[in-house]
């Protein structure tokens, strides 16, 4: 009979010695394949003489069995190797410290615009915006600035045909609000962009930011006008801060003010920001024209109010002391990052 272990101990060290699975499926071929080792064994069958061939065989076959077994234990040996290998390179270190997203910043006038509704809703206001493509009609009609108006000029603007543009001021969208709520009481801000025909310089833009006011009832006095201005003031620039009105001139309101906040950097004294002076002025307004909301579908005997229009570039150049208009639109994060809400 046939000793076959020789060859058993030759496999069973050749698997022992095997570094990973490849090498060991090499091995497998070479000894369990179709025409490894023991398949060619089992051919030597038909040279062995018949009486010893059930024995032959049975050795050949105990082989088999021991050899497969021996290869799917060292397989499993290696397998759970290289799973451990894995585990211990993709190991994660949780007391590693977080990586900061960065995040972006809001820019600064949308930080402005955002203090500045925060502010009238407080106050009961209510938030309205509306289109930037405008009817001649809302813009400049409504707002007693007829067709051959001088005014026209100051204003010039993008004309998309005669009779559309974009809006010149947010004064268009206090046309439209008051031609929609008439006769009705109101109190509405309107945030948004406007444009106008303008060179651009440092504290010019063709395309800038707005916020009016605009507020309608039976006997609405021009004391809360100061006193609502005086508190969106001293919120913006401290609790020092005066107001003061001077006489100013607007189709759209009679009387009309231009309105001054006490300079925040000299306190009054007269600094170059205030051109010595000791106020900015900061904004327009005025008491709503009989005639703007007699147009509107108001009986203007019985109804009055006053509107107001703040540029927001203005008021952020003024809290933030910036100098160029153009920062504001250039998007480079590096003026951006001075405004991080998040740090
Ligand atoms: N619309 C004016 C402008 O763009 C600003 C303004 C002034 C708005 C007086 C008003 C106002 O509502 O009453 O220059």
């Amino acid at each position: 009979m046939q000793n076959f272990d020789e060859l058993k101990n030759q496999i069973a060290q050749d698997f022992a010695s095997a570094q990973d699975l490849e090498a060991l499926s090499a091995l497998r071929i070479e000894y369990l394949g179709k025409k490894g080792q023991i398949a060619s064994l089992m051919k030597q069958m038909k040279s062995v003489p018949k009486e010893e061939k059930p024995a032959f065989g049975q050795a050949v076959n105990d082989l088999k069995t021991e050899a497969s077994a021996l290869f799917e234990e060292k397989k499993q040996a290696l397998e759970q190797k290289a799973l451990e290998a894995r585990l211990a390179s993709e190991k994660i270190d949780l007391t590693l410290p977080g990586r900061k997203p960065a995040y972006a910043n809001l820019n600064p006038l949308h930080l402005v615009l955002q203090e500045l509704e925060d502010l009238f809703i407080g106050l009961g206001y209510q938030v309205i915006e509306g289109d930037e493509l405008v009817e001649d009609l809302y813009c400049f009609e409504r707002a007693n600035i007829p067709k051959d108006h001088p005014a026209r000029a100051m204003q010039d603007s993008l004309y998309i045909d005669p009779e559309h543009l974009l809006r010149t001021h947010t004064t268009a969208i206090q046309m439209k609000v008051l031609e929609e709520q008439a006769p009705n009481p109101i109190k509405v801000v309107c945030p948004g962009k406007v444009y106008r025909r303008d060179d651009d310089d440092a504290t010019h833009s063709h395309q800038f930011m707005q916020i009016e006011g605009l507020v309608i009832g039976e006997h609405v006095p021009l004391s809360d006008l100061k006193g609502t201005l005086e508190f969106v003031a001293r919120k913006m620039f401290g609790q020092n801060r005066e107001i003061r009105f001077r006489p100013s001139y607007f189709p759209f309101t009679e009387p009309s003010v231009e309105v001054d906040v006490s300079c925040h950097m000299c306190g009054g004294k007269g600094c170059p920001t205030c051109k010595g002076t000791g106020w900015i002025e900061i904004l327009g307004a005025g008491e709503v024209h009989p005639k703007v909301l007699k147009m509107a579908g108001y009986d203007s005997t019985k109804m009055n109010g006053f509107a107001f229009g703040i540029g927001i570039e203005r008021i952020a150049m003024l809290k933030y002391g910036i100098d160029d208009i153009r920062h504001f639109y250039t998007n480079d994060q590096r003026f951006n990052k001075n405004f991080d809400r998040f740090d």
